[in-house]
């Protein structure tokens, strides 16, 4: 079934848990998600500025199997999932996953830094796993890659997140999983990097065309930095933007789109127009 145009690269602040019973049934072509670890992360990585705040739903994973029944309910048959996960609770979204999808991959994501963690007790953690999983069966576009992803992490000073995730590294998997115009679903969006991601893939070799993304954020910070300023700091993904147009205000650079206003104001969905620079 179709997705109403009106969840077509839209951000929405709020839960998840709410907005996700509302999308139709198989009506989204990709789910890319970032989901809360369950173990009540905070970045101690921050040294010059303040800690990055702690994000919400991260107490327990009691709402993974919630989660995944409405994974498997909004994807076309034939899709992909991908969910970043840790070592540590990786057996429990396994678990999961695996009870509605065929996993495929433990993709790892190797950065080119590392994290603090256990500075005496444990070796510094330099990855994160990705669980790739197929509804049905699709095959991989374009030339075959690694399971294992180098890719540069968010340089710690720009993040608006503390587990931002780079914009290359998720355009590669949505150009591996989808085609020109489907449509990519992130519930847990942060700042919004998987919505970047969508439109940067028109900006890179690959097949050169943009994905539609429909985006969730229950906390308002971050859904506000994403908005605001946050993506926009990712600056390679808009280098090619000619200086004159990026020295535009950020009022006048966000584009709200008029017949989306009084809806948003109802439900606290802002949509956001990220063909326009942040
Ligand atoms: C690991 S972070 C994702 C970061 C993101 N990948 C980025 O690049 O900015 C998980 C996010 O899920 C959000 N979250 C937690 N519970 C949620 C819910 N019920 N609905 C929507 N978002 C939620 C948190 O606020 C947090 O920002």
């Amino acid at each position: 079934m179709d997705l109403p145009e009106d969840y077509l690269d839209a951000f929405r602040c709020g839960n998840c848990f709410e907005i996700l019973p509302k999308i139709p049934s198989e009506s989204i072509d990709l789910v890319l998600t970032d989901p809360p670890y369950g173990i009540d992360y905070q970045s101690n990585r921050r040294v010059a500025r303040e800690k990055l705040p702690k994000f919400a739903g991260d107490v327990d994973l009691s709402w993974l199997p919630q989660f995944v029944e409405e994974v498997d309910r909004v994807l076309k048959p034939d899709r992909h999932f991908y969910c970043f996960t840790r070592f540590d609770t990786y057996p429990v979204f396994y678990h999961e996953i695996s009870s509605r999808f065929k996993i495929k991959n433990c993709l790892i994501w190797v950065k080119n830094n590392h994290g603090s963690g256990d500075l005496k007790g444990a070796y510094a953690p330099q990855s994160e796993m990705i669980i790739f999983a197929v509804k049905g069966k699709r095959e991989l576009f374009g030339p075959r890659e690694s399971d294992v992803l180098q890719y540069d992490n968010v340089p710690s000073a720009m993040r608006a997140h503390a587990t931002q995730k780079p914009i290359d590294l998720l355009r590669l998997l949505i150009e591996k999983s989808t085609l020109p115009e489907e449509v990519v679903l992130d519930p847990f969006a942060g700042t919004g990097s998987t919505g970047l991601a969508c439109k940067d893939t028109h900006r890179h070799k690959g097949d050169g065309k943009e994905r539609f993304y429909v985006l969730i954020e229950l906390n308002r910070d971050f859904h506000r930095a994403g908005m605001h300023g946050g993506l926009g700091k990712q600056a390679r993904l808009w280098q090619d933007i000619p200086l004159a147009e990026s020295a535009v205000p950020a009022k006048k650079r966000l584009v709200v789109r008029s017949r989306r206003l009084s809806r948003a104001r109802e439900d606290q969905t802002l949509p956001l127009d990220l063909k326009t620079p942040l």
